[in-house]
């Protein structure tokens, strides 16, 4: 796993809650994520995981609490205290979104290297040979081959689909990315291969991540810390070889000792 730079965090996490009218979605998150760090939210259905990940990536707008960012120039800012195209802006730059159904990440009627160039140009790339070569890179960096370029998603696999969504977020260099369950709906063959190289990239690229599951070996896999969510609350958090070598909460407790294998 890459460095971890822990000088400075990248973002910062005070108090955050969300309820859905008197349902509680989770309740009172503080943490810090630093540059390179790769942090798992897991817990079981309905434990508020999403609900978290979606206040962090500001697509629900939090009950309670803040969320700070660290700009590019250093400065740490409110992500709800931005103006809507500030935060389209870093959604579009400065982080990536990979949904568990690409269809939601995707678009399904434009050709795969049209995935990945639409972000470049997003960000200002207007070079149509420069766009389709980063492009053809980055389908082989995810394992598509260059003959699928011109290939609609809707011709692909699930596994490829998911992999097309990964390179048109990383295509612009994130420094944060956001998943939810990214290995969610594949079968386990490629679920394994999936994981192994998004572990790759996101140690390449230093890239920050946090990443919801309800998998612990999808955690143990990719994450260097993790949170143990409960009915909307953290319960447990640490390095993640300490929380699955050694849970301290009796809800970790049993959640490890039901996998067989982690
Ligand atoms: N739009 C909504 N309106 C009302 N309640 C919601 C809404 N979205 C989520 N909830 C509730 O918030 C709680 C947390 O849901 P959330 O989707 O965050 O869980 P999760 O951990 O992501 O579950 P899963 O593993 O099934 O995806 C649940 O009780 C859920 O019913
Ligand atoms: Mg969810």
């Amino acid at each position: 796993m890459s460095d971890i730079n822990h000088d400075t965090p990248l973002l910062r996490v005070n108090g955050l809650s969300k309820f859905y009218g008197n349902r509680l979605g989770c309740s009172n998150v503080s943490f810090e994520l630093y540059p390179g760090e790769v942090l798992a939210i897991v817990g079981e259905s309905g434990s508020g995981k999403t609900t978290l990940l979606n206040c962090l990536a500001t697509r629900l707008q939090p009950s309670v609490g803040a969320v700070e960012y660290r700009m590019r120039d250093g400065q740490f800012r409110d992500l709800y205290r931005m103006s809507e195209a500030e935060r389209r802006f870093l959604m579009r730059t400065d982080w990536g979104f990979v949904h568990q159904n690409p269809s939601d990440g995707l678009r399904m009627t434009v050709s795969a290297g049209a995935n990945v160039g639409e972000r470049l140009m997003a960000v200002g790339e207007r070079h149509y040979g420069k766009i389709r070569e980063t492009a053809t890179d980055w389908l082989g960096r995810v394992e598509i081959s260059a003959d699928r370029i011109d290939d609609q998603p809707r011709a692909f696999s699930g596994g490829m689909r998911q992999r097309l969504q990964i390179a048109r977020n990383l295509v612009t260099a994130p420094r944060l990315i956001f998943m939810d369950e990214p290995t969610g709906g594949l079968d386990v063959s490629v679920q394994a291969r999936l994981l192994d190289l998004l572990r790759g990239l996101v140690a390449d690229l230093g890239l920050a991540a946090i990443v919801v599951t309800h998998d612990l070996a999808v955690a143990r896999l990719l994450s260097h810390r993790m949170m143990v969510m409960k009915d909307g609350h953290i319960i447990e958090a640490g390095l993640t070889d300490r929380v699955l070598d050694d849970p301290q909460a009796p809800y970790t407790q049993l959640l490890v000792s039901s996998i067989l294998q982690v």
